[in-house]
């Protein structure tokens, strides 16, 4: 029997290909809006009764589920809005995202910082978590068995927040929340859709700051997901 996650990603896939054969428009196969919605309200769940961010958060304080807890100075669990239309999803903690305990405030969090001041946005006014909570030694890329483990909190504060928009910030997050293999490049500048809620891929801003002439791919998706959001730039 299927379980409940392969049928969340198999609508996910479902609605994904359908939203990307309607930009290329294809004819022939009903890519109305109102087919998607339907095919949507599939997918949709409530939050879990009771739960905040702030009992998710207490709930694994101490958490041991992969080998990142032996070294780590704090959890990254992530901060914001818990009302947030807007969430930004990293990939793991850096050295100082571990010492101080929040996600992004290292050079790449600085360059993110500033792309959400351009987007009129705040920190406070978004939420900003990571794919893997804890810092993978010397920064290498977090281990699928890391991903795994971590990934039952990340989908715990999407369901809570239920934001209008995810912006998944470089391959591993666009990867870990699609469930596919393709490449950040191939993924990004087009709207995909995880558990219902819009997702813009785009590069990772600590890609931005070794490769600056990306900067305008990743305005130029940023400028949609303001669009979405009913923003101007
Ligand atoms: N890079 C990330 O992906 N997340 C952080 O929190 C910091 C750097």
């Amino acid at each position: 029997m299927m379980s409940d996650r392969k049928i969340q990603n198999t609508l996910d896939e479902i609605v994904n290909t359908l939203e990307f054969m309607k930009t290329l428009g294809v004819a022939g196969v009903d890519c109305s809006s109102d087919i998607l919605e339907v095919v949507k309200s599939w997918d949709r769940k409530p939050a879990t009764e009771g739960q905040t961010l702030a009992s998710v958060q207490q709930a694994y304080q101490d958490c041991r589920r992969c080998a990142l807890s032996k070294n780590r100075s704090a959890i990254v669990f992530g901060e914001g809005d818990p009302h947030a239309d807007l969430v930004f999803v990293g990939e793991a903690p850096g050295e100082q995202e571990d010492l101080q305990g929040r996600p992004f405030v290292g050079p790449a969090g600085e360059l993110l910082t500033k792309i959400i001041s351009a987007m009129k946005l705040t920190r406070e006014s978004v939420y900003i978590c990571n794919i893997v909570k804890c810092r993978p030694p010397s920064n290498r890329n977090p281990l699928p068995i890391e991903i795994e483990s971590c990934s039952p909190i990340l989908k715990r504060q999407i369901d809570l927040i239920r934001p209008k928009v995810i912006c998944a910030l470089g391959g591993f997050a666009a990867r870990t929340l699609l469930s596919t293999d393709n490449s950040i490049t191939m993924l990004r500048g087009r709207f995909h859709r995880y558990q219902g809620i819009r997702l813009m891929p785009t590069y990772h801003p600590a890609h931005l700051l070794r490769h600056p002439e990306k900067k305008r791919d990743v305005w130029e998706d940023i400028k949609k997901i303001m669009a979405e959001l009913g923003a101007t730039p």
